[in-house]
């Protein structure tokens, strides 16, 4: 029998807590019972995400919320902006190519971080862009944007800002409102603790109104069906019924600790596993300077395979953490320090990683990873 240790950036593990609420016997989705467990997550992703704005749930993981955010804001033919510096925020691209809408695309090279100057300086020039699409924590190479200073920038024009924050919720300081967030995006599998299959959308009155007059083709996927079904604390359709047990569980254990709290928590272990990794001469993938703290992305030393190790680490030792994604695939490998992923699971992925490292030739000395981990959150 193998012992299981999930240290990828989603899905993340599930406490205990939470998977016993999930276990629960069904409730049936039309019930006062079930209504009010609803009403109490969509107030406590209000909290998550930090918003006075309606939020609105999905039963789908976190691409349906993103697909959802173009189909309802905009129509055939839009132009946007998508701000992109990974795989996740192509993702918006591809989306939107989907649906017809014209993109003005900026791309930064992987590793490094969104310039907003480069956000305000395309909306000046283009008074028709509707939207402006990007990624709070880019999860395939470990930035986090300044979403901060892209909504300052996005606010006073005609423009929405929709921020994918489906790796960064819980987390990575994140403010919906303070930040001029319009249309906010997370999935259920992150820092939220929970199994995947629920995403969840914030949706600003600026954003609202791009909705009363988006044409796009819609029918699950329509916002102002969900809002309206939340009047009666209800879902158009059946949702994830378990899930959204979990959640709410989820969402208690959260506010018990607060997001505060919870930022600086993280924010230690990152610095703890970067610090651990740079001790044993492995190179940190993306700019520090705009590192986010949900993962850790470790370039591989020349001649091993990144595909390899993560290979070798979950099939002899049960560990899993993340490879690199598209043109990263065994460039790099991926640790996660998000949701329910502690101290001493890091330690475990760590060690792993020393060890497989030596059998692939790359000559550590065991535990001096560990070791500069530890001194560090014991600190
Ligand atoms: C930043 C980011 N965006 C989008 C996604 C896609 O979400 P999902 O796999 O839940 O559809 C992920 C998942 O890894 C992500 O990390």
């Amino acid at each position: 029998m193998k012992k299981y240790f999930l240290l990828t950036p989603g899905p993340t593990p599930v406490p205990p807590e939470v998977a016993q609420a999930e276990s629960r016997p069904i409730l049936h989705h039309r019930t006062q019972e079930f209504g009010k467990i609803f009403v109490d997550v969509i107030e406590g992703m209000k909290y998550v995400f930090q918003t006075k704005n309606d939020v609105l749930m999905l039963t789908g993981s976190g691409t349906a919320a993103m697909e959802a955010s173009v189909v309802n804001l905009l129509s055939y033919g839009d132009e946007v902006i998508v701000a992109s510096c990974g795989n996740f925020g192509d993702r918006w691209e591809k989306i939107c190519q989907a649906y017809s809408i014209k993109v003005n695309k900026i791309s930064v090279d992987w590793g490094k971080a969104i310039n907003p100057k480069d956000v305000e300086d395309l909306l000046k020039q283009n008074k028709n862009i509707k939207a402006v699409f990007t990624t709070h924590t880019e999860t395939s190479t470990g930035i986090v944007n300044d979403i901060e200073t892209i909504g300052k920038i996005v606010k006073d024009t005609q423009a929405v800002l929709v921020v994918d924050s489906i790796s960064g919720s819980v987390n990575q300081k994140f403010l919906v409102d303070d930040w001029y967030i319009d249309v906010a995006v997370t999935g259920s599998q992150k820092g939220l603790m929970c199994p995947p299959g629920l995403s969840f959308v914030s949706v600003s009155q600026k954003a609202w109104q791009l909705v009363e007059k988006s044409t796009s083709p819609k029918f699950y996927l329509d916002f102002k069906k969900m809002k309206k079904s939340i009047e009666n604390k209800e879902t158009p359709f059946t949702p994830a019924v378990s899930l959204v047990v979990a959640v709410h569980k989820a969402i208690e254990i959260i506010k018990g600790k607060t997001l505060e709290k919870i930022w600086q928590e993280t924010e230690k272990l990152a610095f703890a596993t970067r610090t651990a990794v740079k001790s044993i001469g492995l190179k940190i993938f993306c700019d520090e300077l705009h590192i986010s703290n949900i993962v850790t992305p470790i370039s591989m030393p020349e001649n091993i395979d990144g595909q390899k190790v993560v290979k070798t680490l979950r099939e002899e030792f049960g560990i899993s953490i993340a490879g690199g994604q598209d043109k990263l695939k065994g460039k790099i490998v991926r640790i996660a320090h998000m949701g329910y992923i502690d101290k001493f699971d890091l330690i475990v992925g760590i060690s792993g990683l020393e060890i497989v490292l030596n059998k692939f030739g790359y000559k550590v000395e065991l535990g001096k990873a560990v070791k500069a981990f530890e001194e560090i959150i014991n600190s």
